[in-house]
């Protein structure tokens, strides 16, 4: 139940919401960020921004490991693409608007619209099957990979001030 209000108030918000809810979903984002992780994972939003003890390098690392389970088969080890899936790293890589003939009808303007997009669509062939806390690893790994490097986790804020595309 938690996964879906925090995907609908994802989606909601994607489709322009006022201050108020974008506070809600960084909180949730906040919290789904350290879950999972040993005996912590309470998301206690303390406002000292740690993200529950996980730096960002720690997601990027974890998330490694996850896009290589997940992804890398159709968007290739290093992120470069395959004949199945487009390219997530890379330059060009994660356009404004979606490659032709790509069914995806959001603008990617920043690292959040991608995660929100992505948290429903992918993995390709099952999706919605990951849950938050590792989309979010992966994200950081993706992002980094594409040479995107923040001093602080990531989560809803953070991810909202990557300008990916303008
Ligand atoms: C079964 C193959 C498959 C798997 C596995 C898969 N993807 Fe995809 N992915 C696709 C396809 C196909 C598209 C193009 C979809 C479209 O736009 O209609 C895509 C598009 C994307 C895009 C948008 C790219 C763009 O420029 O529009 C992102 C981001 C993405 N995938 C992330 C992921 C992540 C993260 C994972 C792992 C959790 C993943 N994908 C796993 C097939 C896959």
């Amino acid at each position: 139940m938690r996964t879906c209000s925090f995907m609908l108030a994802l989606a909601l918000c994607a489709l322009g919401c006022g201050d108020d809810s974008d506070e809600e979903v960084a909180e949730d984002m906040r919290a789904a960020s350290g879950a999972g992780q040993a005996g912590d994972g309470d998301g206690d939003g303390d406002g000292d921004g740690d993200g529950d003890g996980l730096t960002f390098q720690d997601q990027v690392d974890a998330g490694g490991v996850l896009y290589g389970e997940h992804c890398a088969g159709c968007h290739g080890e290093a992120g470069e693409g395959t004949d199945i899936g487009p390219p997530v790293v890379g330059d060009g890589a994660l356009p404004l608007d979606a490659p032709e003939g790509a069914g995806r009808d959001v603008q990617f303007m920043t690292a959040l619209d991608v995660f929100v997009w992505a948290s429903e669509t992918m993995p390709g062939d099952d999706p919605g099957s990951l849950d938050d806390a590792d989309m979010i690893q992966i994200f950081a790994f993706a992002l980094f990979a594409n040479g995107v490097e923040l001093d602080v986790p990531l989560d809803a804020d953070s991810a909202a001030e990557v300008v990916l595309n303008e």
